[in-house]
């Protein structure tokens, strides 16, 4: 009998799309698996290029999960899948918007229960905490997490964080100046196509239990240590500042602007000021830490 696989994914610049389109290309091939693909369709969509104001007014609902109306969900709630895969993209160390949507979709809980389900995340390099927020959704529909393939940029951190900038305020993805392109590079889009071979295995033989390790094994879940305590950290602020704008309204009201923009100073000065001397501390104390160092890449690897 043949196979079915769901593949969800919502994408503002493509990157996300071009990720799913290289990884699923070998399964699409093959005559026993039928890919059903659902696009997330926000009401609004969400603004590409951003302005600076409307970018961080994603924050508060990011953060705090906050829904936003999505086009009703055009798969068949009745459909038995196989497999379920989720491509996101994190914003603001949290799922995006249009995934708090779709996990608290009566229907899409529907179509997840007792299924198996792997993410896809194509991001700028922080994902550890929002991956965690993922996992907890698929486990309150009754899914089973089934496996993880990350797809950052793996440009120097201060470097991508320019470059990302100008990409999403400006819409201007290319090289400039000592800031590389933008974004997941071309040639990891490219060879993600490998993962795409490692899911077919799996649905063919029955053996999707092992597919979470095969995927590790294929190096498809890269960890970066330095970046975990930024991460924890991070969050537990982007909390407060989240409930400090939420005071003064909901998405898009522009009496939060200024507290947004107060957020926005923030986090410029702890990603610009703060996080290279945590990772100089990272990197001068993590000799001693070696053990702690590995139990943490092996827990978010899993
Ligand atoms: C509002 C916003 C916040 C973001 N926050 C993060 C983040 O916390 N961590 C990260 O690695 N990337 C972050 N990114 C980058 C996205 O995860 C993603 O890689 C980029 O937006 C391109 O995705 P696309 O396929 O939707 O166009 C953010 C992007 C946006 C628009």
């Amino acid at each position: 009998m043949n196979k079915k696989i769901l593949v969800i994914y919502y994408s503002q610049t493509g990157q996300l799309t071009n990720i799913v389109k290289s990884i699923m290309a070998p399964v699409i091939e093959k005559k026993d698996v039928e890919v059903v693909f659902e696009e997330l369709k926000p009401i609004p969509s969400f603004p590409f290029p951003w302005s600076s104001d409307e970018f961080f007014q994603a924050m508060p609902e990011s953060v705090k999960g906050i829904p936003c109306m999505l086009e009703p969900l055009s798969v068949d709630d009745k459909a038995d899948f196989d497999l379920i895969i989720v491509a996101y993209q994190p914003w603001f160390l949290s799922p995006s918007i249009p995934y708090h949507s779709f996990f608290k979709n009566e229907k899409a809980q529907k179509i997840i229960r007792g299924k198996p389900v792997v993410t896809i995340i194509g991001c700028r390099n922080m994902w550890v905490m929002a991956q965690e927020q993922i996992k907890q959704y698929i486990t309150e529909a009754g899914g089973f997490y089934a496996g993880n393939i990350v797809l950052r940029d793996k440009a120097p951190n201060l470097l991508s964080l320019v470059s990302i900038i100008r990409w999403l305020i400006k819409g201007k993805k290319e090289k400039h100046l000592i800031f590389p392109e933008a974004g997941v590079s071309q040639q990891d889009i490219h060879d993600a196509v490998r993962f795409g071979h490692i899911i077919y295995e799996a649905i063919h033989k029955n053996n999707i239990p092992q597919l979470r390790n095969e995927l590790i094994k294929a190096r498809a879940v890269e960890v970066q240590p330095q970046l975990i305590m930024l991460e924890k950290r991070g969050k537990a602020f982007f909390h407060i500042w989240a409930d400090f704008a939420l005071k003064k309204g909901g998405y898009g009201s522009k009496d939060r602007n200024f507290r947004l923009r107060l957020f926005k100073y923030y986090l410029l000065t702890v990603l610009y000021l703060v996080s290279p001397f945590a990772t100089m501390l990272f990197f001068l104390v993590s000799p001693l830490r070696r053990k702690s160092i590995q139990k943490q890449i092996h827990r978010y690897q899993q």
